[in-house]
């Protein structure tokens, strides 16, 4: 697997240097250290987003508009498109916190989730591209893929009217996210086989609005495309919501929405039905075209 950094200055990928490399960092996940297929230990998983998928993303979660925030944000690549005051983030790695220029919160997502949860933080836009294929813990103690965690996180920050997106390994994502109730809301899913410069890992991009928006059970619209095209499929993504999803006003606000995110209604809940929505892959697919077998050579 080719070294990231030489794409993505400060990106270490699953190399555990500077700040990386601390009693929390090691705390976080079992599999930090462990080691993983040709890789010396999976690491935090630092590969950054491209920016066509930040330009994609950013044009469809309404950028300018509105508050956005990263649950693992890195040096804030996905959170580009918004002005600075906008940009919010959590993450681990001091030196990407140090790197990024976001509003940040210097943690482990896991410790620190439960006290953005209790403020009731709303955002109106979500965007995840956490790790793949760390081992997390909820908050009631039960071991979870760091995927699916940081989804379900990203639906409690997730403002009523707000949209989110995650990126994630399109084989993790059929296996274990898409039958999942958290994953109801997702309406659009764009699989990019060529998202991260130097790693063979085929990838979605999969758009979500809060589970109980969606209007209908009809599956996500699904497609492939190639990552120089991302930028141009901002139309199909918003089709693909109008079909599938409750009408969402767009936020309104030229000014950069300065100040603390809205505060959310309580009593919201995801739902407990397990029936999933957001469709796999068609049938037939490989079940992984990576040579390091299931998850890809990142393990992500
Ligand atoms: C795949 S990178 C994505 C970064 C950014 N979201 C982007 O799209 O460019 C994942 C990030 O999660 C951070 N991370 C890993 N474990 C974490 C944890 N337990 N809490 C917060 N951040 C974590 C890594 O340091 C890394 O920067």
């Amino acid at each position: 697997m080719t070294d990231l950094t030489t794409h993505a200055p400060g990106a270490k990928g699953s190399r555990l240097t500077g700040a990386a490399l601390t009693r929390e960092t090691v705390a976080s996940s079992p599999d930090v250290l462990r080691p993983s297929g040709l890789l010396a230990a999976k690491g935090l998983q630092q590969f950054y987003s491209p920016p066509e998928a930040a330009e994609l993303v950013g044009r469809v979660l309404h950028a300018g508009h509105c508050n956005a925030v990263d649950l693992t944000a890195g040096d804030g690549a996905l959170l580009a498109q918004w002005p600075r005051e906008q940009r919010y983030g959590i993450e681990i790695d001091a030196d990407q916190v140090a790197a990024g220029d976001y509003h940040a919160i210097h943690g482990d997502l896991q410790r620190v989730y439960p006290l953005v949860r209790l403020t009731r933080l709303g955002f109106r836009a979500v965007v995840l591209n956490p790790p793949f294929g760390l081992t997390w813990t909820d908050i009631h103690g039960k071991s979870i893929n760091s995927t699916l965690l940081a989804l379900r996180y990203g639906l409690g920050v997730l403002d009523e009217r707000g949209h989110g997106v995650l990126i994630a390994g399109r084989d993790r994502f059929a296996r274990e996210i898409a039958d999942q109730p958290e994953a109801r809301g997702v309406y659009a899913v764009i699989e990019c086989h060529d998202l991260f410069e130097g790693v063979e890992l085929p990838c979605v991009v999969a758009f979500f609005r809060a589970p109980h928006t969606r209007s209908n059970d009809t599956p996500p619209a699904w497609r492939t495309a190639a990552r120089a095209e991302l930028p141009g499929l901002v139309r199909w993504v918003n089709d693909a919501h109008g079909e599938r999803c409750d009408y969402a006003p767009a936020p309104t606000s030229r000014r950069p929405a300065y100040g603390p995110p809205t505060r959310r209604a309580p009593g919201r809940r995801l739902p407990t039905s397990t029936r999933g929505a957001a469709g796999s892959p068609p049938r037939g697919r490989p079940a992984t075209t990576s040579p390091c077998g299931p998850g890809g050579c990142a393990s992500r």
